[in-house]
């Protein structure tokens, strides 16, 4: 467990708050983030990258909460972003505009034409036709627009198929094989600038072996391309580094992802972006729900919690498995098992199947763990639920960084139409 989200004696803590004392004073459902802990491991990770001219682009859509981008910000941190929306949340952040990267396999017009008038750091390109719109729309606004192309180097990174990125038959890139012919129409294209070559080949990955394949892939590709005199700044190697969810889980070695980078990628004269999301803000957040009911059906005991799918979604999608545990350790040794549910009107409304946990009574609270990443960006209001407050942690400080919308807030945004 990180050692900033801890029990103190029989009581969990996140930093040098009680959890308790946030959920006496805030209902429940909510998410608690500790701020030293995204600090933390964005410091392990730029220590990991020491020798490499590299730069860390954070993925914004992990964790998009503007108190999160303000500490990737401080620490000098870039951003990963996938549509204006990120990007100014971004900039508003206090992130450099040039140190932000723009990926995505749908950008529109509008958000190009947008973020053409600042100087960011790249397009990460997805297809011909959207290298052509941004040359288009370059030219009418008479600006350079600095590309990379994403490539698809057919890889399987032996995760979770709804996280896969890499393979063929994945939406994602450009088929590697084609990648030096496209570069070479972009070089003709009046205001396109190559600038680099960028991959990501999925999330959640433990298997070191999928990087190193991809790693030699691009660096075949790049001497490849300086033959036929495009040269490459920048080499953008993506996300995916998995963490621990759970006891048994393999723990993906950052050292050693590190020294594949620097081993493969090192040499070849160019700035390396990686764009981790998961491995900056996983371990950094917890879920905080209340047992509403304790159910007995005929094979099963339910445990039904105030948190849902809408406020967490990665159970429903993903098959995620997430730690849960109490906010206040009771000490009893009497444990129960029990499938953990939420109030949501859907079957997947479930976190975990044969939960072991120590006997739970109506009205206490308990965590799931490791929810930074990929939890509140994924809430909904579905079942009209409002969306779930977050608060980070800082030391012996605690703020609200996201508030629980009203109702009244929630169907103002709703119109009746006057149909006589
Ligand atoms: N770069 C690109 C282009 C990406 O698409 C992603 C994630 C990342 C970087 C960051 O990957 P990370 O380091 O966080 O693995 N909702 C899913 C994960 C979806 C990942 C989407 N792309 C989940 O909860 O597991």
């Amino acid at each position: 467990m990180n050692k900033q989200i801890s029990y103190r004696l029989d009581e969990l803590f996140v930093e040098d708050v009680s959890v308790s004392e946030i959920a006496d004073s805030l209902r429940t459902p909510f998410y608690v983030y500790s701020r030293s802990t995204i600090k933390n491991n964005f410091v392990r990770f730029k220590k990991s990258m020491e020798g490499l001219d590299g730069i860390i682009c954070y993925s914004v859509k992990a964790n998009s909460n503007l108190s999160v981008l303000e500490t990737i910000a401080q620490l000098g941190g870039g951003a990963d972003v996938v549509s204006l929306g990120e990007y100014q949340r971004a900039l508003r952040a206090g992130i450099d505009q040039k140190k932000i990267v723009f990926s995505g396999v749908g950008k529109q017009d509008f958000e190009i034409a947008e973020t053409l008038k600042s100087s960011l750091l790249q397009y990460n390109v997805e297809s011909v036709s959207e290298l052509e719109s941004i040359n288009k729309i370059a030219v009418s606004l008479n600006r350079q627009a600095p590309i990379a192309l994403r490539v698809n180097p057919d890889i399987d990174a032996g995760t979770h198929e709804n996280i896969s990125t890499g393979k063929a038959d994945n939406k994602f890139g450009i088929p590697i094989t084609t990648a030096k012919d496209i570069y070479q129409y972009a070089s003709k294209l009046e205001k396109i600038k190559i600038v680099g070559v960028d991959v990501h080949i999925g999330s959640q990955i433990s298997d070191l072996n999928a990087f190193r394949q991809t790693f030699e892939n691009l660096a075949k590709l790049i001497n490849e391309l300086k033959n036929t005199s495009i040269h490459i700044e920048n080499i953008d190697i993506g996300g995916g580094l998995g963490i621990k969810y759970a006891d048994n889980d393999a723990e993906p070695d950052l050292q050693k992802y590190c020294t594949l980078v620097r081993q493969i990628l090192g040499n070849l004269n160019c700035s390396i972006i990686f764009e981790p999301g998961r491995y900056i803000v996983g371990n950094s957040g917890i879920l905080v729900t209340k047992v509403l009911y304790k159910k007995k059906s005929q094979n099963k005991n339910f445990l039904i919690t105030d948190a849902g799918m809408n406020d967490f979604s990665r159970a429903a999608l993903y098959g995620a498995t997430h730690r849960l545990i109490p906010i206040s350790k009771k000490n009893s040794g009497e444990t129960e098992v029990y499938d953990v549910v939420g109030p949501v009107c859907e079957t997947t409304d479930t976190f975990l199947k044969n939960h072991i946990i120590e006997r739970p009574e109506e009205g206490d609270f308990l965590a799931f763990l490791d929810v930074g990443a990929y939890g509140a960006v994924l809430s909904s209001e579905y079942n009209t639920r409002p969306l779930v407050p977050e608060i980070m942690v800082f030391n012996k400080r605690y703020e609200m960084v996201r508030s629980r919308p009203s109702y009244e807030e929630i169907f103002d945004k709703e119109f009746i139409p006057d149909w006589k």
